[in-house]
């Protein structure tokens, strides 16, 4: 027999079960509060930016096999949790280059960040200091040297990248450090660009043109558009003014690298840049054991393992793999860095076990600076610092000290 309800108890029903979320009136939270991982920013980059700028960030060299396999080779690794060992205290912080850090994590160097979000590097880095993570800077940084450092207190290492015209690097280093920069990071697998199909599918060019190809991609990307011809022009920051390029007239990266880079570049050239450089140098893009062993032996303060996000070489070793075997080499004798895949916290967690004092990453940052701006990294920070924890709970280690190749099958 059917009870039939009075209108007062349906209205008590209804209240019990219907939620009243008040309206959030800014868009930017508004688009936060539905991004629950690095692929929600992901997606939210590619609907918000035109497809030619996505694909120069979220592409990689040849058949991409590189990028795909760095990030596998998370996805492969599993856990071995260990129970009941107290976790109600775990703490993250660490120390990379003998300074503090929030979480062992590096936010990597990336080229022409304005073409994501007009703030470009200054947003990057305000995050990174926010986070407690060091920011390492581009020498293709669209922001220079000093106008990042300006709006930062936080930890800056700057990138070097090989240029022919060696004066040109000199100056640079002397001007990272007179801005109080702590490390140089040279990247060394660029001896020659490596081939991005989808930007030569679309005739990419940096900076960005709008022109026949690209203005239907433009319009349908109002918002980035609009930012985008409001902003100053985009430049090679730290390179202004000079004959070597500096954005003022649009290249495509491959032509540019392959021009202005160095292929000559070998290890005596260490040498050279430690002689103009008194602080710590990493070396950015070893990919064997070999030259991870040449770097420990000539001092050097870390390596970054890295393929550079797969955009260099295709096949190289997915980098995650080479962390167990170049920490069984030279652990102890520098620090190293796994750089590439990192895509969630639990990631971070696994390149510690692995044996990498830190992991280091691009892409993530830059889809969420992409996605909802500066805002976005905060969140996007936030959110590995918080799946460390929860992970590091879950197996049972309360600190970044217990992390070791035994947390790992
Ligand atoms: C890079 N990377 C890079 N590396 C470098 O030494 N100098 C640079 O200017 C750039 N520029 C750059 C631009 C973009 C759009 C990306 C995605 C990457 C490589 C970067 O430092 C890092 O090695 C990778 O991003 C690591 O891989 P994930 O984290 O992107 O998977
Ligand atoms: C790149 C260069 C800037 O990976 O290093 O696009």
């Amino acid at each position: 027999m059917a009870t039939h309800l009075s209108p007062t108890s349906i209205i008590e029903t209804l209240r019990s079960v219907l939620r009243f979320a008040p309206i959030e009136f800014d868009a930017v939270e508004r688009r936060l509060k539905r991004m629950a991982n690095v692929e929600d920013f992901r997606k939210a980059a590619r609907r918000r930016m035109p497809r030619g700028v996505f694909d120069y960030i979220d592409g990689a060299a040849e058949d991409e096999r590189a990028k795909n396999a760095n990030i596998a080779a998370f996805s492969n690794t599993i856990f071995r949790p260990r129970v009941l060992r107290n976790v109600s205290k775990v703490s993250t912080s660490t120390t990379v280059l003998g300074k503090p850090v929030a979480y062992p994590f590096i936010l990597a160097p990336t080229g022409f960040t304005r073409i994501a979000d007009p703030q470009g590097e200054l947003a990057v880095a305000r995050a990174a200091e926010r986070a407690g993570l060091p920011y390492v800077l581009s020498t293709l940084a669209t922001r220079s040297i000093e106008e990042v450092r300006s709006v930062s207190g936080g930890r800056l290492w700057f990138q070097v990248y090989a240029w022919r015209d060696r004066g040109l690097v000199a100056e640079m280093i002397a001007r990272a450090g007179a801005a109080s920069y702590e490390a140089l990071v040279l990247t060394v697998d660029t001896a020659v660009a490596g081939r991005r199909e989808r930007d030569v599918r679309r005739g990419f060019s940096l900076p960005p043109m709008i022109g026949p190809g690209t203005i239907v991609d433009g319009a349908l990307h109002p918002a980035w558009t609009w930012d985008f011809v409001r902003s100053d022009p985009i430049r090679f920051a730290n390179v202004s003014g000079r004959d070597v390029g500096d954005g003022s007239t649009a290249v495509s990266l491959a032509a540019y690298i392959d021009s202005q880079f160095d292929p000559s570049l070998s290890w005596s050239d260490i040498e050279w840049l430690r002689s103009i450089w008194d602080g710590p140098i990493v070396l950015k893009g070893v990919q064997s054991v070999e030259d991870a062993r040449l770097a420990a032996d000539i001092g050097l303060a870390a390596i970054a393992l890295s393929n550079h996000g797969g955009r260099q070489l295709d096949s190289s070793p997915a980098i995650f793999d080479l962390v167990a075997p170049v920490a069984d080499a030279v652990g102890g004798r520098l620090e190293i860095y796994c750089d590439g895949g990192v895509r969630r916290g639990n990631d971070i967690v696994k390149a510690v076990a692995a044996g990498a004092t830190a992991a280091m990453g691009g892409r993530a940052y830059l889809y969420a600076l992409g996605a909802a701006g500066e805002r976005g990294v905060d969140r996007l920070l936030e959110m590995f610092g918080e799946d460390m924890r929860r992970t590091m709970s879950l197996i049972g280690e309360t600190a970044i000290d217990g992390l070791n190749p035994d947390c790992l099958t």
